[in-house]
């Protein structure tokens, strides 16, 4: 399917080459089946069939959100879910704070939230290829929000009370992103691992733990890295849990 528009950036590998769409049913879907070099990135003002996280539908109506995917081939040892997650969610958080002046927050295991409100959803597939699908919230106002029922969701117009470009938020995030794996493929994996984990500001907190298949743990999360997250139960012991067995991780407030 033809490009409405091809536009390129002068970064390393990601945003070389940026496939604009008016239109597509989702982005994920054709970066999935792209034969596209790495780095390709494929933005549509509007999707017909935007999906979310656990086979939610994303939806956004046209002109108000940067709704992207970008194609990538990672060496094996990168393409582990909480590496890509950890790197997208950073990147976008460096990027935010480029765009507003405005720190985010990662809610495990991929949003973004500015003051406990949601800016970002972040939707990784691997098939091929790794697609790393992003939907930022632009230019939405507040009575958008409220209107549409989402009172827990944000933007950067919003943030910073002034209309933001499309294009130059997308440079903005590639240029973060690029940077930011370029980091990891020279195997620089510790700044991005104490990023995540600032970023997530759960340490020393009290948390639910709700594993993949259901269970659930309380505790204090004494450490996390992209090896093991551990959790010091209320009755003593040490829990080690592998990252990619988390559905998610919530503060217990209090
Ligand atoms: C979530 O928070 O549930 C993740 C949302 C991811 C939405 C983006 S929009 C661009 C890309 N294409 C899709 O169909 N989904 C992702």
């Amino acid at each position: 399917m033809a490009p409405d528009q091809i536009w390129s950036f002068e970064h390393r590998r990601i945003g070389r080459r940026v496939c604009f769409y008016h239109e597509l049913s989702s982005t994920n879907d054709l970066a999935a089946q792209s034969d596209e070099p790495e780095g390709t990135v494929i933005v549509a003002d509007y999707q017909s069939k935007g999906r979310g996280q656990h086979g939610r539908t994303w939806h956004s109506r046209s002109g108000v959100s940067l709704l992207c995917s970008v194609l990538l081939k990672p060496p094996l040892p990168l393409q582990r879910p909480v590496i890509l997650t950890a790197l997208a969610a950073v990147a976008i958080g460096d990027a935010i704070l480029e765009l507003t002046g405005v720190q985010a927050r990662i809610k495990w295991p991929n949003d973004l939230l500015i003051r406990g409100k949601k800016i970002c959803g972040i939707l990784i597939e691997q098939a091929r290829g790794t697609v790393i699908g992003i939907g930022l919230n632009i230019n939405q106002s507040t009575e958008e929000f409220r209107s549409a029922g989402l009172i827990e969701a944000t933007s950067l117009q919003i943030l910073r009370n002034e209309h933001f470009e499309l294009k130059f938020v997308l440079e903005t995030i590639l240029g973060a992103l690029d940077d930011e794996y370029d980091r990891l493929l020279a195997a620089e994996l510790i700044p991005l691992e104490s990023d995540w984990k600032w970023r997530i500001g759960l340490l020393g907190r009290t948390v639910d733990v709700e594993l993949l298949d259901g269970q659930s743990v309380r505790g204090r999360l004494l450490e996390m890295s992209f090896d093991r997250i551990e959790l010091a139960l209320d009755t003593g012991p040490i829990l080690p849990i592998q990252p990619e067995t988390i559905r998610h991780i919530r503060q217990v407030s209090g």
